[in-house]
């Protein structure tokens, strides 16, 4: 395996030479039982050319904002939930909110659903595959197929994830879309039709993407939430200027809109750190189909290539004291100082995230909802919450958060 770690070698892999360098590399593979042909893990370029076509007219930044108002919906929801707790001094595990949240903001937007307890079903699911998983990419033994306690709890874990999506996917095909109603993406995608040859997806192939989306909108989104209020609870002065940015944009109003975002700009940066430090997919890698060279160093057909994002964005060449919390680093003129490929919390090229501006959208607008309410600090005495490597960036252990009304 050849592990990269230099912006230049980045974007030689990952966006001018992408067609050399495919998805048959080991943490896809690993991945694969539960992604299957959906776009995130499948090896198959012709494929996915075709799916990502049909569904990247719908996750542009402004075909997005149409699922802006489900994000701000939910997160009012959750902020009523929050109001209600009968023992509202405890410190709260906002892992698991941030979880619920993610979850219901995609089922709404996919299939116009509520998810009520399914989604913590899902979670758990998703929890134990992601360990079993993550375990199995540390010590690959014995193969998956070989029915061990935890790789039978696997196989459960992934049929209750099929469970889930193909619930909502059958009830939204039995009801159809009313006429003047918003169609939601689920709808979108069974009247989508590849350009080249003029077909549409099967309901298979729509079962993978739709368990794709669940899965790539999930876990990443609520990472970072979660690591965000963590970050914050511990830089007050970060949290302090948060806050007045808020206020000052929303004024009388205690829900953001899709309109706020270009004036939320230090909301943006913070994100951005955020997901620096904490790059929830952690572990870009990729085979090479041809014998290649990089920058002198001889690569051989077949070679795995790893980025390891959580190393990328502490390289002290392009990160001056890597370990320290600072947004402004995200400020336009230090953006512009740095190379592009120093930061690739979405991937770049052809397989960048599909839902990147959803997810952008998404964390920006529950983030300013949640801080113009309230303030999530550490318990006194609350241990550091380190990550956990799994197949995702995982704050080991949860992040707990009492909640302060401002
Ligand atoms: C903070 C949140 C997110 C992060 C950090 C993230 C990160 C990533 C990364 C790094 C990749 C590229 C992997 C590679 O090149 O090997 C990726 C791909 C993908 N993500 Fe995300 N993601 C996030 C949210 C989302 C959301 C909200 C969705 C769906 C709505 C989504 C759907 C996908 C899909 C479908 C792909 C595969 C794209 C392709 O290969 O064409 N992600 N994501």
């Amino acid at each position: 395996m050849v592990m990269l770690n230099h912006p230049d070698y980045i974007r030689h892999v990952l966006v001018d030479k992408s067609e050399q360098y495919d998805k048959n590399a080991a943490v896809f593979k690993i991945a694969r039982p539960v992604l299957r042909d959906g776009l995130i893990a499948t090896p198959d370029m012709e494929l996915w050319r075709r799916q990502r076509r049909m569904m990247a007219p719908y996750f542009t930044p402004r075909t997005v904002s149409n699922f802006a108002r489900n994000m701000t919906d939910e997160t009012t929801s959750m902020l009523g939930r929050w109001e209600e707790r009968s023992d509202p001094a405890a410190a709260l595990d906002v892992t698991d909110e941030f979880g619920q949240l993610a979850l219901r903001i995609v089922s709404k937007s996919l299939f116009n659903a509520e998810v009520g307890d399914a989604a913590q079903a899902f979670e758990r699911a998703f929890q134990l595959a992601n360990t079993v998983l993550g375990d199995f990419f540390s010590f690959p033994f014995p193969p998956l197929g070989f029915p061990t306690p935890s790789h039978v709890r696997l196989r459960r874990a992934i049929d209750r994830m099929d469970g889930f999506v193909s619930g909502f996917i059958s009830e939204r095909l039995a009801q159809g879309v009313e006429a003047g109603e918003e169609p939601d993406l689920l709808s979108l995608f069974l009247g989508a039709v590849d350009e080249n040859d003029g077909k549409g997806m099967d309901l298979e192939q729509l079962h993978h993407e739709v368990l794709n989306i669940c899965v790539g909108a999930y876990e990443t989104t609520t990472n970072t939430l979660a690591w965000a209020f963590y970050l914050l609870a511990r830089h007050p002065e970060v949290e302090r200027k948060l806050h007045a940015e808020v206020d000052r944009v929303l004024g009388e109003r205690t829900v953001p809109a899709f309109e706020d975002l270009p004036e939320l700009t230090y909301t943006r940066m913070i994100v951005d750190e955020v997901l620096r430090i904490y790059s929830p997919a952690y572990q870009l890698m990729r085979r090479a189909r041809e014998d290649d060279v990089i920058d002198g160093y001889r690569v051989p057909a077949g070679t795995q290539v790893l980025v390891n994002s959580y190393l990328l964005h502490r390289h002290p060449d392009f990160w001056e004291d890597p370990e320290r919390f600072d947004p402004e680093r995200f400020g336009a003129e230090e953006i512009a100082k740095r190379p592009r490929h120093a930061y690739v919390p979405f991937g770049s090229g052809p397989r960048v995230c599909l839902g990147k501006h959803f997810a952008l959208t998404e964390i920006c607008l529950a983030m300013a909802a949640i801080a113009r309410r309230y303030r999530l600090v550490s318990p006194p005495g609350a241990p550091e919450v380190l990550p956990d490597a799994l197949i995702t960036l995982h704050p080991k252990g949860g992040v707990h958060l009492r909640l302060e009304r401002r």
